[in-house]
């Protein structure tokens, strides 16, 4: 059975990296749980839905053979066979997805979907990053850490990634996405036991130190 090292936190903390950082580095696993609810998302659009209409998204789900691995050397997404790692990255979809994610259904069947995927990995453990899954997804992990950072350090972090894009618009952007994200999970406060790592003032490097000393101290206690 795969060891749970959970990580939460929100767009621009620089979750996503660093997780992927640390799973190479350690031989873990990496579980993007964000994209799962983006395939989703993705899913509902290409059949010509809505993701605010609740029995369009929960009839995509009926119908959803998402394919996620856990390689951290390879992030490839599909459904069936049809490969849709950068389609779910498109802002058409990064608008629609927190229609997927508020949905309490579609949320335990991805969490048993996640779950079942870390019970099965080949690694020792599967970095799994996300929203809820120091709180909901694996509350009894032995490492679980909040990834912060202030927003108008993510908002920099955002458009720097986002090149030709305007520092306001992102940072408007962030703001509402926060704001709809936080109302399904609160992924903005460390839940009890959980250890908040404030990216602020770290460089990546500095970040993946961070991570990896809460990780080594956690595992060393266990
Ligand atoms: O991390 P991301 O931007 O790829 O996440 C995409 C969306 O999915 C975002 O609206 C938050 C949501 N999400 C969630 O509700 N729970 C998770 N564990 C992961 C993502």
């Amino acid at each position: 059975m795969s060891e749970f090292i959970a990580i939460d936190g929100p767009a621009g903390s620089g979750k996503s990296s660093v997780s992927a950082a640390i799973a190479r580095r350690r031989g873990y696993g990496l579980l993007d749980t964000g994209a799962a609810y983006r395939a989703l998302a993705w899913h509902v659009l290409e059949r010509g839905g809505h993701t605010d209409d609740t029995d369009a998204v929960l009839a995509a789900a009926a119908d959803f053979d998402l394919r996620l691995g856990l390689d951290p050397d390879d992030r490839s997404v599909a459904i069936g066979d049809t490969d849709i790692t950068a389609a779910i990255r498109e802002p058409r979809v990064s608008s629609a997805v927190s229609g997927v994610a508020r949905i309490p259904a579609i949320r335990e069947q991805v969490n048993i979907f996640f779950r079942s995927l870390v019970a099965r990995a080949p690694q020792p453990a599967v970095v799994v990053e996300g929203r809820d899954i120091t709180t909901v997804v694996a509350p009894d992990a032995p490492v679980r850490i909040l990834l912060t950072a202030a927003p108008e350090v993510r908002a920099a972090r955002r458009a720097g990634e986002l090149s030709g894009e305007n520092a306001a618009e992102v940072a408007a952007a962030l703001h509402k996405r926060d704001a709809s994200d936080s109302a399904v999970v609160d992924f903005l406060n460390a839940a009890e036991g959980v250890e908040v790592v404030d990216s602020t003032h770290l460089d990546f490097s500095q970040t993946i130190d961070a991570v990896l000393a809460v990780i080594d101290r956690k595992q060393g206690a266990e």
